[in-house]
């Protein structure tokens, strides 16, 4: 049985900083979920990058004055800084724009085109009458054809979830200025996802444990299949790959098609930069390997259609059938793990109304444990969940500080103080042994939560075993155990021993506080490790940063192990500082008013 397991992470576009609503929905679960498989000794492959084609960009980059090259640069950048600073430890963070994966993009798009599940055809394309340029899809609203709400896309309806082409809104008008757009013909490429039904369907019905939301949407899906165009009139994005085609100044692959393809494109880019090129191949063509998908909700329909049309397109899988491209026969993902949207209080999150909180802001007032403890604790795992600052507050107050900080704290000053070491143990009683069991049993129910990436389970169990060892220290009262340093140092050993444990458990979801608290108990090197930001090129091309990182140095494992008695300990920090509670009324300064 392979141990390969691929953790798929959403591409961020590179149009703006992330706010905390982004990196609730893909980056935080993923990096949890990663780092919980490399403990439990998994071979654990994640990706992403930033997303830089499309409309997005372009249009942030008219809006900045800059070019849409320059606002790849600045904000890919940015949010490098952003997923290092919460320690998001990809194997692999890259961009879209990067030779190697226009190379993989084109070669699956020619090998679509081999076994005839793309084909060229006229098609009606929006153009501003007033400005003569075209306009993009999601640029255009209007009746959505299939379920009759109004405010549909012109590239997909937000209320019943389906793919949609402008030229089939009813009522269409412009976003940018009301005025209804003009439809002239234009020749486009569609993939054929209707010869991909069948076989997306058999492979849906194997897939039993997605969460249920992800699951009936995806199957819903199925039935509204039509063609779909994969290029768009535009001058940036990935060109297309056939004589005719690919000098055509205005005709470029679409930025969903090539930004699904990234997941491929980066283990590839990984496998050369690590000095085995088909090292890529563990994770993407041996069937026994896991792939893992991590998204929010609106990016559904890409990952449970779409890419897995592609896929068996590329394989030569669909009606069609076909010979496998060049990559030979790719796996299907094995769970698409969506996420819904987090509000703030409230209201969505709107860069335009400046109604947003930025992960850069929020790194630098309060440091990543925090945050990510609040997205594994209160975030919209399974349905939309709401940040306010007050909630923030009770939880790092509460929750860290009180229950998880204050246990470390006094178990290790207590020891400190009197022992000025890890104390000897003598015989065990019930309470003690009781103790012990708890925080052992939690391996299994943890982690068994945390494979199943229902990570609020996960973080519940865990916060558990601190609570039970307060408990414990609150019954046993080593402090009043002068006269019996005997029986003291066993309360202050199973004490320490469960500390070590609950941080183990706690790892995944905190991994700088769980190396303070590694160094706490008298540990030394890497017990977590984080990403690097690295700075690489390809060769000819300029310089661009990435983030990968040394994860196989890490001593830290998913299962229990004895602490050492007689290791030195020093007085210790405080782990997390109590926030003032007025903050809880007003947030800090520089975020908006709730
Ligand atoms: N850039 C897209 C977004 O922010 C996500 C792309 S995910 C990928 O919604 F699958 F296309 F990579
Ligand atoms: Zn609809």
């Amino acid at each position: 049985m392979s141990s390969a397991i691929l953790s798929a992470v959403a591409w961020p576009y590179a149009n703006g900083p992330r706010h905390i609503g982004h990196v609730s929905g893909f980056g935080v679960p993923s990096d949890v979920f990663s780092r919980y498989q490399r403990m439990a000794g998994k071979d654990v492959l994640m990706v992403s990058g930033t997303d830089e084609h499309g409309t997005p960009i372009s249009v942030q980059a008219d809006s900045e004055g800059v070019s849409v090259r320059e606002l790849a640069d600045k904000y890919n950048r940015v949010i490098v800084e952003d997923m290092h600073g919460l320690g998001l430890a990809y194997d692999l963070f890259t961009r879209t724009t990067t030779r190697n994966h226009y190379r993989v993009t084109q070669d699956i798009f020619t090998s679509l085109f081999r076994n005839g599940y793309v084909q060229a055809k006229s098609q009606q394309s929006a153009i501003s009458p007033s400005t003569g340029r075209t306009l993009p899809d999601r640029y255009i609203e209007g009746t959505c054809p299939i379920c009759g709400a109004d405010g549909a896309r012109g590239d997909q309806c937000d209320t019943c979830g389906n793919q949609l082409d402008p030229a089939d809104l009813i009522n269409p008008r412009s976003k940018v200025n009301g005025e209804t757009p003009l439809f002239v013909d234009s020749e486009q490429f569609f993939l054929d996802l209707p010869a991909f039904s069948e076989a997306l369907g058999t492979w849906l019905q194997t897939r039993t444990d997605w969460r249920p939301n992800v699951l009936k949407f995806s199957a819903n899906l199925l039935g509204e299949l039509r063609p779909r165009a994969i290029t768009r009139d535009l001058d940036w994005g990935v060109p297309i790959p056939l004589d005719g085609w690919r000098d055509q100044p205005m005709k470029r692959l679409y930025v969903w098609f090539d930004a699904v393809i990234g997941y491929l494109s980066a283990s590839v880019e990984w496998a050369a930069r690590t000095g085995e090129p088909d090292a890529w191949q563990r994770w993407w063509c041996d069937p026994e390997a896991r792939s893992y998908y991590f998204m929010g909700k609106d990016n559904i329909v890409f990952h449970s259609v779409i890419w897995p049309a592609m896929l068996l397109g590329h394989n030569g899988q669909g009606d069609r059938g076909g010979e496998p491209g060049p990559f030979g026969t790719l796996n299907l993902p094995t769970e698409v793990v969506s996420s819904e949207y987090l509000t703030m209080s409230g209201s969505k999150f709107s860069t335009s109304r400046q109604q947003v909180i930025y992960v850069g802001d929020f790194l630098a007032e309060f440091g990543p444990d925090a945050l990510r403890y609040f997205i594994a604790a209160a975030g919209p795992e399974t349905q939309d969940s709401d940040f306010t600052w007050d909630e923030f507050v009770r939880r790092t107050n509460f929750e860290l500080a009180n229950e998880w900080g204050n246990l470390v704290n006094r178990s290790i000053s207590m020891a400190h103080r009197n022992v000025g070491a890890v104390p000897t143990p003598g015989t065990l009683t019930a309470a003690d042994s009781a103790l012990l069991a708890t925080a052992t049993a939690a391996y299994a129910t943890v982690g068994e939560q945390l494979g199943r990436a229902r990570f609020r389970a996960a973080l519940g169990e865990a916060m558990r075993v601190a609570a039970a060892a307060n408990k414990y220290l609150s019954d046993q009262e080593p402090w009043k155990l002068k006269d019996d340093p005997v029986r003291r140092d066993t309360v202050l050993h199973t004490a320490l021993q469960v500390v070590q444990d609950t941080n183990t458990l706690l790892t995944p979801f905190m991994p700088h506080a769980a190396q303070k608290v590694h160094e706490a108990l008298g540990g030394t090197g890497v017990w977590a490790a984080q990403p690097e930001v690295r700075t690489v090129s390809e060769e000819g091309g300029p310089d661009y940063p990435v983030l990968m990182g040394d994860y196989a140095q890490q001593q830290a494992v998913w299962r229990s192990t004895p602490i050492e008695v007689g290791r030195r300990l020093s007085k210790p920090e405080p782990l997390f500082a109590k926030l003032d509670p007025s903050l809880g009324e007003t947030g800090p300064s520089w975020a908006p008013l709730a």
